[in-house]
């Protein structure tokens, strides 16, 4: 398949977190046009085994690849982390992960080589970013902590306050002896606690947002791959969702900044 450059760039993620990285590649790439899916149907992916998240992630992807799409984002972490080789391997289009730009990140920031990560379950246990760094950097130390209760907590809109604070510090405590220098959030919905987790950790500690760090890995392939997008006309932004589309547009425009339009409600599993 011959990718054009006025194509759409294909954003996926489990749910809604994803829109931390659609937000930044509208803001590195504003001129793209982008198609975003939600798999709200069933999200969350970061408590599910391997086999259904790429499962799940294949069947988007084919969705994805058939709108006509020239560059595939695993905007979430959790499938990114398990089945981002499978995608890969399957797909006609480049495909962009947000567990490498964010493990380069966090391996930049960190002067102590001491870097804590967290994730989902999923994430956490598979070791995916583990090993990303460990490629990197051999001599560096990774203390990982799955916070399962922070996507629940972020979609609820609790992001500060007490119950956001308290649960922050019962997870994040396991860092306090681990003289870790940077904390990479290792999940989509993360970044909407920052002010949360640096009130936690202390201001020494530098927080990675890994979807800051995938906008400029999709901005510098879409740039080395010559399929930058040249038109004078608003580019689309179209929206997917697998459950109904309501309860994606309230929380979702906090999460995007901007108006949520274009949405439609489709089936991606056969
Ligand atoms: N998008 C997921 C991630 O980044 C978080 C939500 C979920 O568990 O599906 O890991």
């Amino acid at each position: 398949m011959k990718a054009k450059k006025n194509s759409p760039i294909g954003v996926f993620d489990s749910g809604i977190g994803g829109l931390t990285v659609l937000k930044e590649i509208n803001r590195v790439l504003p001129a793209e046009g982008t198609i975003y899916l939600g798999d709200t149907a069933r999200v969350p992916y970061g408590s599910k085994s391997g086999d259904t998240v790429t499962r799940y992630s294949l069947e988007i992807a084919k969705f994805l690849v058939k709108q006509g799409i020239k560059l595939l984002v695993v905007a979430c972490n959790t499938a990114s982390a398990i089945s981002i080789e499978t995608i890969k391997k399957e797909s006609p289009v480049p495909v962009i992960g947000v567990i490498d730009p964010g493990a380069r990140a966090a391996i930049h920031a960190s002067t102590a080589k001491r870097i804590g990560v967290i994730g989902t379950n999923t994430t956490i246990k598979s070791n995916t970013y583990l090993k990303a760094m460990k490629e990197l950097d051999k001599g560096v130390h990774v203390f990982a902590m799955p916070c399962p209760l922070f996507v629940p907590l972020i979609e609820e809109g609790w992001i500060k306050g007490k119950i956001a604070v308290l649960i922050a510090k019962k997870y994040l405590r396991y860092f306090k002896d681990k003289k870790i220098d940077t904390l990479l959030l290792g999940c989509t919905h993360y970044p909407l606690l920052k002010p949360v987790l640096s009130e936690v950790m202390g201001d020494r500690i530098t927080l990675v947002d890994s979807a800051i760090e995938t906008g400029k890995e999709i901005k510098r392939v879409i740039k080395e791959t010559g399929l930058e997008r040249k038109s004078e006309i608003k580019p689309l932004r179209r929206f997917y969702v697998t459950d109904s589309p309501e309860r994606f547009i309230n929380v979702g425009e906090r999460f995007l900044g901007q108006k949520i339009k274009n949405i439609n409600k489709i089936n991606v599993g056969g």
